[in-house]
Parts: C-alpha cells; sequence; structure tokens
C-alpha cells in the first residue's frame, strides 16, 4: 500500500490518497457523503425496488458507490447486474481490512467485496456481480457488445490528474453502453465533460449543491441517453444547466480530452488539449470566471 496514504474524512469515513496521481479518492469532506449525495441520491434506486436493474461502476477504487449501491438494493430486493471497471487490486484490498469501512453496509456487501477480490465474480439469487480488472479503456471492450447499463457511475481522478477516462473517444464508448433513458453520473462539472456528453448526444443536468456545502456550484452531471421528457422528469436531486452553466460550455475550458487510438498517455492527451486551446477562439475561461464571480475553489471540475 505504498503508493497509498489513508486519511480520515470528516463525516468519519475513511479515503485514500493516490501518491501516482497525486489525488484523494474522495473530498476531505467525507467519503460517504459524497458517494451519498453525487452517486446514490441521483440514481434514484427506490424505482427499481422488487425489480431489476444493470450498472457499469467504471473506476470502482475502494467501492464505496458500489457499497451504497448494493446496500440500498439488499434492503429493497432487487436484483442486480454488475460490471466493475478498476485498473489497482489494492483498494479493494484495503476496503477488505478496514473493519470501519465494512461498519457501514450490510454484511452481505463484505462478501461480495470478498468475492470480487478473490474470484473477480459473485452471484447468488439477487446480484450477478463482476469485476475486470485493468485499463478500463481496453476492459470496457470485454463487456459483451449487446450489454447495455440502466446506471453507470464514472467516478475516475479528475480529468487534469487522469484525462484518460475523460475523452471523447473513452467516453462515447461508455455511452454507448447506456439503455435508453440510463444515466451516466459523475460527480465531474468539467466544461469539457459536459461538452463532449452533450456532443455525444446525451441530455445533460446539473446534480443540485447541497445545502450544508454552498461553496460548489454542482456536485456533478447526470447524462441520460435518448432523454425522454415525459419518462424520466428531472426531479428535485438535479435540474438543467444554469445560464452560468451554459456559458461555461461556451469558453476554451470546454475543449475536450483526445486520445484516438485509447492508449495515449496523460501527458499527450493535455498536451494536445493545451495546443488546441492555444489556437481556439472560444471565450478564455479566465472572463467566464471573472463575469460570474468565480473563485478558483468554487471551481472544482
Ligand atoms: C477517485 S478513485 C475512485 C474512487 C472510488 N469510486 C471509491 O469509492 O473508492 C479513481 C480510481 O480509478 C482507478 N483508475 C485510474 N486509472 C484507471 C484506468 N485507466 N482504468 C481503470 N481504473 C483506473 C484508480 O486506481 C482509482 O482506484
Amino acid at each position: 500500500m505504498s503508493e497509498y496514504r489513508e486519511f480520515l474524512t470528516k463525516d468519519g469515513s475513511c479515503s485514500l490518497k493516490s501518491l501516482f496521481f497525486q489525488e484523494n479518492f474522495h473530498s476531505s469532506l467525507g467519503a460517504l457523503e459524497e458517494t451519498k449525495i453525487k452517486f446514490t441520491a441521483p440514481s434514484d434506486l427506490q424505482r427499481f425496488k422488487g425489480e431489476s436493474l444493470s450498472v457499469l461502476d467504471i473506476c470502482f477504487g475502494m467501492g464505496y458507490n458500489s457499497a451504497s449501491l448494493l446496500d440500498k438494493l439488499i434492503k429493497q430486493k432487487s436484483y442486480l447486474n454488475l460490471y466493475a471497471l478498476e485498473i489497482d487490486k489494492k483498494p479493494l484490498e484495503y476496503s477488505l481490512s478496514n473493519k470501519s469501512f465494512l461498519k457501514l453496509w450490510a454484511p452481505k456487501v463484505k462478501k461480495i467485496f470478498k468475492s470480487l477480490y478473490q474470484k473477480d465474480y459473485f452471484e447468488d439469487q439477487f446480484f450477478q456481480c463482476r469485476i475486470l480488472w485493468g485499463d478500463a479503456r481496453e476492459k470496457i471492450s470485454s463487456i459483451p457488445s449487446d450489454y447495455k447499463f440502466d446506471l453507470i457511475y464514472l467516478d475516475g481522478f479528475s480529468p487534469q490528474k487522469c484525462p484518460q477516462v475523460w475523452t471523447i473517444e473513452f467516453l462515447s464508448k461508455v455511452t454507448e453502453k447506456l439503455n435508453s433513458q440510463g444515466s451516466l453520473i459523475t460527480y465531474s462539472s468539467s466544461a469539457a465533460v459536459r461538452k463532449t456528453l452533450r456532443n455525444l448526444g446525451l441530455e445533460i443536468f446539473s446534480i443540485k449543491p447541497n445545502f450544508n456545502n454552498r461553496t460548489f456550484w454542482s456536485q456533478g452531471t447526470i447524462a441520460i441517453s435518448k432523454f425522454d421528457k415525459n419518462k424520466l422528469e428531472p426531479n428535485c436531486i438535479f435540474e438543467k444547466l444554469s445560464l452560468m452553466e451554459e456559458e461555461h460550455l461556451l469558453t476554451k475550458a470546454s475543449i475536450p480530452y483526445r486520445d484516438q487510438d485509447l492508449n495515449s498517455s496523460k501527458e499527450d492527451i493535455i498536451k494536445k488539449r493545451l495546443d488546441e486551446q492555444l489556437s481556439s477562439n472560444l471565450l478564455p475561461t479566465k472572463k467566464w470566471r471573472e463575469k460570474w464571480g468565480m473563485t478558483k475553489l468554487s471551481f472544482k471540475s
């Protein structure tokens, strides 16, 4: 675990910092709270009570998002098909050895995680779960091509630290795997990610900031495939982008990350985007920030 440093977040739940990516897995305000506000609540899992659903968890890490999902589905007796993608086994190893993490969930979550760690697989009457270890850019192609998801969680490190999982090419593969009316949910409110998702034909919404923390103007993004407003109304958790957010998409910050053959290095992806930003006529992001009185702190993508 030398590549990771553990730390306690403000809600009492534990998290890790990756020394390689130089970034925390979760906000220091609360790992558990972040999972609940940014992933579980926007999933509106109650609509699947007693029914079946399929979920793809990209960048599984310690497994907070899947654990919270499983915990809810166990209680409401739903049937789940879960795929998870993750490059490193160590964060899951850490979760399995951490009593305070395991205590957050129904005991069955530990059983499932143990099986995922040892056999990459878990199956019983309610749940079929698989984890594919390796680079998500490659492993996503191992999911059967006709397999589609109701929910996709995308929880990679931030686009500047790990652009590999936020490029047009990768997001295109990811969104192809959504069912009609299926949602991709991410904590990111980056203009590049939002613009890419919109250009891929998805309807995008902003996850509303929570009352305890008004510093950030959004808690993330929900992108819905083949959105039909009669079937799924925006609810109190997410809403249409505000004028400020729409204008963000008109700035140089909206220039996408590109990775033509899905095997570029982080440095190449960042450099290509910087070159494109330098030669672009779009509004400098600084101007947008000034117009809306945005500080660096409130501008976390
Ligand atoms: C922000 S953390 C995930 C947090 C996670 N959802 C949790 O609950 O702990 C990002 C994760 O992405 C993984 N990762 C980084 N690059 C990846 C890649 N190319 N493919 C798959 N996983 C990757 C890291 O190993 C790390 O576990």
